[in-house]
């Protein structure tokens, strides 16, 4: 494999919106995140993917950008993100942006002028098409509830929007659209951005036919997911852009990308991919339910193993997935994918080795490093997030009282982790010293960076050295560059492989029974590399794992 400079690199996410505020106003800002670099640093990142920091109406929070060339005021100004750009520059630390070009904002000056003439230029900007009958043109249900088409004021035609109707879809078919898109990702790069996330990127390909399928839901629509697998040709388009932009600065990039075609995956990440790397959803996938959140069903512990090892599998000797336990489009990790009796610092720490250990990059959402837990809100009214007050209203149709719908809530809301990061026991979490724009969650007294960074065996110190022994001198080429080999798959409650190099092997082995279990060795000889609890550095022909327990073993040749 070509050896590229981001191989060996520790990715964190962050949501500027709820990181750290500087300035009073409840929201997080660029100055915050300056002033947090050396706590990153610290923590043995290398690379920082913001989430959008683009000017915004915020319906989608900043998911809808209305100028692709400012920061939104609410975050500070141009001079203050330069500045971070240096800044992590003088530390070796990368910046990543996101980059939403599948839509734009309603108030972005292209649809602005495409609504003002819908015969113009602009209009071909976007989807502006002719309803059928009477009706829009098709029958596909928007990512956040309702039809993707909406009618344009004074004329017989809709415009598409796959998500709100605020994110109108830009068209891709449209050379000058390519261009413009192209001119703004260059600019960015060429300021000194290290890459971009890329954000919803599989919609941009559309089927021009926008033919009907058969309704999915009682709604009489069909999820435009079915458009968007069906359709093909998406890669061309994406080799466009990458041959137009990335490639000519080297840059990173991450993609987000749902519904691709099985046989896809070395045309997406392998050598010449259109991408870097992409995230591994497939956990997140299991938590999808069948009409909704209200209706999905808790990981099965063998289906989520065997998700995770298939695409660990499917990856090898092509390219890197990006892993991931939580996002901001995702609960807590911890509340969705450690059962119960495992939700305590030794579960939390036992999940974060089997994850940060994957072959692939690392990607640590904000707060995962201090053990941040899901947020039970009072109401529907405390929830910001536009697609958890779709699923709530999805819940109450389908018959369940405004308790059970706020409990599948808080189960699955995005806003489980918007909530701002839990920095001190002080007001507020130490986030803002105002009010702050979403509720912070009441258990920061007992999990906050501060009193995890004075006590040795916090989550965040136990993080600190995963990442260390991942990019180690001695181990960072078979934690980057090893195969991953499933072990102990007969054993029901353990998540075990191994990570080799030639005569390098080593194995993760993590218990998420309740019970202790007993692991036969193949050698005497075997080295314990990191811990989650107290055990003696060398082991025989057996290691005893307690529930919950995780072990990193140097197991030779
Ligand atoms: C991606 C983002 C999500 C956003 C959507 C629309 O899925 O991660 O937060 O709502 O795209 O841009
Ligand atoms: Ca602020």
């Amino acid at each position: 494999m070509k050896r590229q400079w981001w191989h060996k690199k520790v990715a964190y996410q962050i949501y500027p919106k709820s990181f750290n505020d500087t300035n009073g106003d409840g929201i997080g800002d660029i100055r915050g995140i300056i002033e947090k670099l050396d706590y990153l640093k610290n923590l043995g990142i290398d690379i920082i993917w913001i989430c959008p920091i683009y000017k915004s109406p915020f319906v989608d929070q900043g998911y809808d950008i209305s100028d692709y060339y400012s920061i939104a005021p609410e975050f500070g100004t141009m001079d203050e993100f330069d500045e971070l750009l240096e800044e992590a520059k003088k530390r070796n630390m990368y910046i990543v942006m996101d980059l939403v070009i599948n839509h734009c904002s309603d108030k972005h000056e292209w649809f602005q002028k495409a609504l003002a003439e819908p015969n113009g230029e602009y209009a071909d900007y976007f989807y502006f098409v002719k309803g059928k009958n009477g009706n829009p043109p098709s029958n596909y249900r928007s990512y956040f509830g309702g039809s993707v088409w909406e009618p344009v004021e004074g004329t017989d035609k809709y415009y598409l929007h796959l998500f709100a109707k605020e994110q109108p879809d830009l068209n891709w078919n449209n050379p000058k659209v390519k261009e413009e898109l192209f001119k703004m990702i260059n600019w960015w790069l060429e300021k000194g951005l290290a890459g971009f996330r890329i954000d919803a990127i599989i919609n941009i390909k559309k089927d021009l036919a926008f033919p009907c399928y058969p309704p999915d839901g009682d709604d009489g629509l069909v999820s435009v997911t079915k458009m968007v697998e069906e359709v093909k040709g998406v890669g061309e388009m994406l080799q466009e852009m990458k041959q137009q932009t990335f490639d000519r600065f080297e840059a990173f990039t991450v993609a987000e990308v749902f519904n691709m075609k099985d046989d896809e995956l070395p045309k997406f990440i392998g050598e010449g991919g259109h991408f870097s790397t992409m995230f591994d959803f497939s956990a997140h996938i299991l938590t999808n339910g069948k009409n909704g959140w209200y209706d999905a069903k808790p990981i099965d512990f063998a289906a989520w193993r065997n998700v995770m090892f298939q695409s660990q599998l499917q990856c090898q000797g092509i390219g890197f997935l990006a892993n991931i336990i939580e996002n901001h489009d995702e609960p807590r990790g911890i509340c969705t994918y450690l059962p119960k009796y495992a939700q305590g610092e030794a579960g939390i720490k036992m999940l974060a080795t089997t994850s940060i250990l994957l072959r692939g990059i690392p990607f640590i959402y904000q707060g995962q490093e201090i053990g941040m837990r899901n947020c039970r809100m009072e109401s529907i009214d405390e929830y910001d997030d536009i697609g958890t007050k779709d699923q709530y209203k999805k819940a109450i149709e389908a018959g369940l009282s405004n308790e059970e719908a706020l409990e599948v809530c808080y189960a699955h809301s995005r806003d489980n982790a918007r909530t701002p990061m839990q920095w001190s026991g002080k007001d507020n979490a130490g986030f803002t010293k105002g009010k702050p724009w979403i509720k912070v969650n009441p258990n920061y007294s007992d999990i906050n960076v501060e009193s995890q960074m004075k006590d040795e065996a916090s989550v965040l110190r136990y993080y600190q050295k995963l990442i260390a022994l991942r990019k180690s001198e001695q181990y960072g080429e078979v934690f980057t560059y090893g195969d991953f080999i499933p072990a102990y798959l007969d054993h029901e409650k353990i998540y075990a492989y191994y990570r080799q190099l030639s005569n390098f092997k080593i194995l993760v082995a993590a218990n998420f029974g309740e019970k202790e279990m007993t692991l036969e060795m193949e050698h005497d000889r075997n080295e314990i590399l990191l811990s989650n609890m107290d055990v003696s550095s060398h082991i025989g022909r057996k290691i005893v794992l307690k529930s919950c327990e995780a072990a990193v073993v140097y197991v030779g040749q």
